[in-house]
């Protein structure tokens, strides 16, 4: 990114000892999370800042600067956020510049002696969009709240230059095994966006639930987003029932997200930077797709019992199929706006009932083809052709990459670095979502008071460890982002899930967005303790650090 205050960073010492009297005020680089790409602290006497601030920015820039404000006092962090058309008097002045490429995100802040005495400071908040003004504010949410006395702000007078490592630094949240308001999803959206964490990714479809409305399958929703309770805590995929018939009076545990809704959720989360990415898993997966509309199964199938004995994949010989798939995307892109990624699965998908059914059959001979593999390779085409129609972006789990898909389709990759890799050098765009590393529904500790979860294990060490695939250089380009998924067949309430989530999202958002030592954890466990204050303001739940484990 470009330096737009050159030579500042000379003028300034990197803060280090001179600061350990906590009087003087903590420098930004001991805050900082994710930690910035170039950050130094002033080593003479603090400046104040006051607890209400004004805030300035030009004509041309107030709009956009006063929706943040909006955002920033509703978080309720920094509040008391005003807009003055007064530079003189102003405690930020906002300047959104032109874009050069790659600046996308980046920012850089500058705060600074003003007045008359010296003794007051004034913030300089600079970026090249609203995306890198909104995380110029986070910054300083982070860097103020750590220095807060009874009548205003009092810290080192510092510069931040900053650009995140990757695109896409997202969150994964299974909402088909157990269900999430709209007002729990607006709030893990807040908790990210504090974060710069800005991909949040729903499963919204799955055997045990189909989450949104799509009204030309009204079925979908009225069967499949409805069961009947089991006992809280127990997870057993075989007993799961879900609703027999449109108004099944047995089947009273679920929910599902309106069209409405989920713009609703769309833009709550734009505001914050946060784009929602859905998914529709397919073509396995789909359980609660076929217990509502039988025609989506293959011939010979008995479906009640086969269904939960893994045979859940859509039938793709039959036309009905690729119909029902161009539907839904018709009507997600009715919610969703152009440019956004849509997750079309692909992950475990079992072929066994294809083989005894006669449309699949046909479609094979269609095709030409012998190998099964190949009605998947012709779904997937077909599919990913039909989602980038109106200019949406397709994205399967790694599994489809070895379809011989596109070079165009992204992937996501899950089983681990070994898939990443093979999908970057066959020239995918890849996300690395490792289930070594970032599958958050894992474990946080052997202790036996763990809540019951999953299996696996995966302490917030080694999260904050990742390392990425190694790649040759003209491939590295390839990698997108990282991803963390959050399963929930064990967190049936968004406490657990925030449980799960947090502290371990901290060390996603950091290895996300900072090119620093994965090795140099202490670092991180001191800003963390800091970051886990700011979730307490929003009220999310996470497991305290002080029961992490080496
Ligand atoms: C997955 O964990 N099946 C993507
Ligand atoms: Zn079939």
């Amino acid at each position: 990114m470009r330096l737009l205050f050159g030579l500042a960073g000379t003028a300034l010492m990197l803060a280090g000892a001179a600061w350990a009297n906590p009087e003087q005020g903590t420098p930004a680089e001991r805050v900082l999370l994710p930690v910035p790409s170039v950050c130094s602290s002033a080593a003479d006497t603090p400046v104040r800042l006051p607890l209400r601030l004004r805030v300035y920015a030009s004509e041309r820039d107030a709009a956009v600067v006063a929706e943040q404000l909006d955002v920033l006092n509703t978080q309720g962090i920094l509040t008391g956020l005003a807009l003055t058309s007064h530079s003189e008097d102003a405690d930020v002045l906002c300047t959104l510049t032109a874009a050069g490429p790659g600046e996308q995100e980046g920012y850089e802040i500058r705060l600074e002696r003003a007045g008359e005495t010296g003794e007051r400071g004034v913030l300089r908040l600079e970026a090249a969009s609203p995306s890198g003004l909104f995380y110029a504010w986070q910054s300083v949410v982070q860097a103020l709240n750590a220095n807060r006395g009874e009548d205003g702000f009092r810290l080192p007078c510092f510069t931040v230059s900053d650009r995140p490592l990757y695109a896409w630094r997202g969150v994964m949240l299974d909402v088909s095994r157990h269900f999430f308001t709209v007002v729990e999803l607006k709030r893990m959206i807040d908790a990210m966006s504090l974060f710069k964490l800005n991909r949040l990714h729903l499963h919204l479809t799955d055997g045990p639930g189909w989450r949104l409305e799509i009204k030309k399958y009204p079925l979908l929703t009225a069967m499949g987003a409805w069961r009947v309770p089991t006992i809280k805590g127990e997870w057993n995929w075989r007993e799961i029932e879900l609703a027999a018939g449109e108004r099944d009076p047995k089947a009273t545990y679920g929910g599902f997200y309106t069209q409405e809704q989920m713009r609703e959720i769309v833009a709550y989360a734009q505001s914050r930077q946060v784009t929602v990415v859905p998914e529709i898993d397919l073509p396995g997966h789909a359980y609660a797709a076929m217990h509502a509309y039988a025609d989506l199964i293959c011939d010979g199938v008995d479906f009640p019992v086969e269904g939960k004995r893994g045979n859940d994949t859509l039938c793709l010989g039959r036309p009905e199929t690729m119909r029902f798939v161009q539907d839904v995307v018709e009507e997600l892109k009715t919610i969703f706006p152009p440019g956004t990624p849509i997750h079309l699965g692909h992950d475990e998908v079992a072929m066994n009932t294809w083989k005894k059914c006669r449309y699949c059959r046909r479609k094979l001979e269609e095709l030409n083809e012998d190998d099964d593999k190949a009605l998947q390779r012709d779904f997937l085409r077909r599919a990913a052709a039909c989602v980038r129609e109106g200019g949406y972006e397709a994205i399967v789990w790694d599994e489809g990459a070895e379809l011989d898909a596109s070079p165009s389709l992204s992937v996501m990759a899950w089983r681990g670095n070994e898939q990443a890799a093979a999908s970057a050098i066959k020239g995918h765009p890849v996300i690395l979502s490792p289930c070594s590393h970032l599958y958050f529904d894992y474990y946080q500790s052997a202790s036996p008071k763990e809540p019951k979860a999953v299996g696996g294990l995966i302490p917030l060490k080694q999260v904050y460890g990742y390392r990425p695939p190694e790649l040759p250089p003209e491939k590295r380009g390839q990698v997108r982002g990282i991803q963390a998924n959050i399963w929930t067949e064990y967190l049936g309430d968004i406490e657990s899930v925030e449980y799960m989530m947090w502290p371990r999202a901290l060390a996603l958002a950091e290895r996300a967005w900072s090119e620093g030592d994965p090795a140099d954890y202490s670092s991180f466990l001191a800003r963390a303790s800091l970051a886990l204050r700011l979730l307490e303001k929003l009220a999310v739940r996470y497991r305290p650090l002080e029961e992490q484990e080496e």
